[in-house]
């Protein structure tokens, strides 16, 4: 690889615009080839917005916020990402037309051109068969905003070779951000393990057991969780949250573990998107009354302990599945979805007897097979070992 690397961005829209921007800031040429010339304007209006921010905060000084400016050029076809030496595809998430972007590109960039898609929920596998040379293709996942969130998904297709996957991860690394190896499987690790955060929290609604605003104030006061998972789908937008559920729960062969809520379509149905519709859960209208949660400590940790296993099961289970490494699943949802701990440390200090328990618990109320509990778990209790303490707790 030369030292000062040229990278090709497809689609210049959210991912695509904060990904150049993670790019220029680590020295290399960006080159940008976006379809929509609003989204042009609109995406450098919104980075030179970023830009003049970091400066006023002192984070970077004016030369540094020209000269990424600067790296960054548009381009006006396809053709002109020939110099790339990394090509990354943020444009929108139908798999035919990245398919189509793929197959052309191939044509114009070097044999030894990376070409890698920002893709949340396709397989890598099929996007790579677009390739004549699969080897080259690669799933390098970003996280929104990328230039804020640390972790980045690396995931090789099946027909991708060694030699891309520690290139695509050397090339991540010293862009700054922290790389995890994930499986081509549904979701990926976070996608895939944060799930019941959003489906088990909207069951306990449906059950009414808890109002929004009472689960929310219990995983973040008792879980300590950064946002309820209410506030987090009003954040990400429940029309997006809802289809990344949905895709998921398809993709694993409609798995009961990842069924979408109906409470969320309706929300969905309804343009109540969250913040950026005004509704959602809650209101954002101004002067809207942000409604008071049932602060009953008993009931908020039965919430918790419910969610949190749910969580810890998902996450034993990938590892099960072989989806990542526990260090690389505990890192993933600490660092791409900012959960106060890592699962599976999680898991060890609540005691793996005591997730399985809650896991039969729930599976002997409900006799639903998304209370299943994870071979793993089970396994583990029966030997007495723990996810990082390998030797057995009692000896
Ligand atoms: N938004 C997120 O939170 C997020 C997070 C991680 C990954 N992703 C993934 O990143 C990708 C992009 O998502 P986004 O949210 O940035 O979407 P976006 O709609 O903001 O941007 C996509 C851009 O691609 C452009 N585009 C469409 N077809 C094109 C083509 N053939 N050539 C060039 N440009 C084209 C569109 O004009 C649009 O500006 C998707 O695959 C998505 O799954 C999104």
């Amino acid at each position: 690889m030369p030292d000062k690397l040229t990278v090709g961005i497809v689609g210049y829209g959210t991912m695509g615009c904060g990904i150049a921007q993670v790019a220029a800031t680590a020295g290399c040429e960006v080159l940008v080839y976006e379809v929509n010339r609003d989204v042009l304007t609109k995406s450098n209006q919104n980075l030179t917005k970023i830009l003049s921010r970091l400066v006023e905060k002192e984070k970077i000084d004016q030369a540094k916020a020209d000269s990424i400016k600067n790296s960054i050029k548009e381009v006006n076809e396809l053709l002109d990402l020939g110099p790339c030496d990394l090509v990354i595809e943020a444009i929108i998430e139908d798999p035919e037309v990245k398919k189509n972007v793929f197959s052309k590109l191939e044509d114009y960039v070097n044999s030894d051109c990376i070409i890698a898609s920002n893709t949340s929920s396709l397989s890598i596998a099929s996007l790579a068969s677009s390739c004549h040379n699969a080897a080259r293709f690669i799933g390098i996942h970003f996280f929104n905003p990328a230039p804020l969130m640390h972790l980045v998904e690396i995931i090789p297709a099946i027909q991708t070779s060694n030699e891309i996957i520690d290139k695509a991860k050397a090339i991540i690394d010293s862009w700054g951000k922290t790389t995890v190896l994930a499986k081509d499987a549904p979701g990926f690790i976070v996608n895939r393990i944060a799930r019941p955060f959003y489906g088990e929290a909207l069951r306990i609604y449906e059950e009414g057991i808890a109002d929004f605003a009472t689960v929310d104030w219990a995983m973040k006061e008792i879980g300590g969780f950064r946002m309820g998972p209410f506030e987090l789908m009003d954040f990400i937008g429940n029309d997006i949250n809802y289809i990344v559920t949905e895709t998921v729960f398809k993709a694993f062969y409609y798995d009961p573990r990842y069924q979408p809520s109906f409470t969320q379509k309706r929300f969905y149905e309804a343009g109540f998107l969250g913040r950026k519709s005004g509704q959602g859960y809650y209101s954002y209208q101004e002067g809207a009354d942000s409604p008071s949660p049932k602060a009953d400590r008993a009931l908020g940790k039965h919430i918790f302990d419910r969610i949190l296993v749910r969580l810890i099961n998902e996450a034993a289970d990938a590892l099960h599945f072989g989806v990542a490494t526990k260090e690389d699943i505990d890192i993933a949802m600490t660092k791409g979805v900012n959960y106060p701990k890592g699962l599976l440390v999680w898991a060890d200090e609540i005691g793996i007897e005591n997730c399985v328990q809650r896991m039969d618990t729930l599976f002997n109320h409900y006799h639903e097979t998304q209370y299943r509990c994870s071979p793993v778990l089970r396994a583990m209790m029966k030997t007495g070992l723990t996810f990082y303490q390998t030797e057995k707790r009692h000896a």
